[in-house]
């Protein structure tokens, strides 16, 4: 029997999307320009080409100008990065999001670092990271602050709770730690090579999963009433072959166990997308010297 209460994520992002909305007309209205976002798409990796189109439909929806850049698999990490630059250039442009993995002949840090930091709206270059972790203003990453947005609809007060976060990656692990510790969390990080995933799992009040490891979090590795955030897509065709997407948790064992929960689909993914329209929003209202908009 489920227990827990299911996070909406859909309703929280299209709440999101529609304060978007407003900060784009305003925008509109006092400047006469529409913020701008452009999606570089490097090859044909097909859940990439997936979230691109995504991302392109939200901008739509929120009247910010997207840019469709899509770019051959082969092409040379200098041209790349001379595409990048010239959307640097572009004052129609506000936010330049460049979709990983890139190909593996190209260096993503040089790419990333190849991006104006006052355009970088997935938050990942090397100055913004450094501000995010010194706790100055800067673009949070998509889907960490996804994920901290929806567990504040749970927790007014994160300060003191223990909070474990299953994956470290540069996405979402390690930004959240950032953003974890900055709301007062005390964090720990698990990883392919911590020993007892399971035991620290049930020590914790809230468990962010992002390992992308189908099904990994067990109704067992959840203390009795925590909040357990699901950052994993993963897919998992069906018998008929028809696409479908399974989070990092064990939906049905959680659920009887836990206080809080996001589904999949329909938890972090769609936070990720309206949290990108927000960063493009403060990336032009920053770039226009306007105060950022209260989200
Ligand atoms: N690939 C998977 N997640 C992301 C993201 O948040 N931003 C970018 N640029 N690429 C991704």
């Amino acid at each position: 029997m489920r227990l827990a209460t299911v996070i909406d994520g859909t309703a929280h992002a299209a709440a999101l999307r529609r304060r978007a909305a407003e900060i784009a007309g305003r925008l509109r209205r006092e400047t006469g320009t529409a913020p701008g976002l452009a999606t570089v798409l490097v090859g044909d990796h097909p859940a990439s080409q997936v979230y691109v189109r995504a991302k392109g439909r939200a901008c739509a929806g929120a009247e910010v100008s997207a840019f469709d850049i899509r770019l051959p698999g082969d092409i040379s990490e200098a041209r790349l990065a001379s595409e990048i630059e010239q959307l640097n250039r572009d004052e129609r442009i506000d936010g330049v999001l460049v979709q990983l993995p890139l190909p593996r002949h190209i260096d993503p840090h040089r790419i990333l670092g190849s991006i104006d930091p006052a355009k970088d709206v997935d938050g990942f270059h090397p100055l913004n990271v450094g501000r995010l972790w010194n706790g100055l203003p800067t673009m949070i990453p998509c889907t960490p602050q996804g994920c901290i947005r929806l567990l504040r609809t749970v927790h007014i007060d994160l300060s003191g709770r223990h909070a474990v976060v299953i994956g470290r990656s540069n996405i979402v692990g390690k930004p959240l730690v950032a953003l974890l510790l900055q709301a007062d969390c005390t964090v720990t990080v698990v990883h392919s090579k911590t020993r007892n995933a399971d035991e620290i799992c049930r020590s914790a009040d809230i468990v962010i999963a992002a390992a992308g490891r189908p099904g990994m979090v067990k109704g067992d590795w959840i203390k009795p009433g925590a909040t357990v955030i699901d950052v994993g897509i993963n897919p998992a065709p069906t018998p008929e072959g028809r696409g479908r997407v399974v989070g990092d948790v064990d939906f049905l064992s959680v659920s009887e166990i836990a206080g809080a929960i996001t589904p999949v689909p329909g938890g972090v993914g769609p936070m990720t997308i309206a949290c990108l329209l927000l960063n493009t929003l403060l990336a032009a209202c920053r770039r226009r010297g306007i105060a950022d908009p209260a989200i």
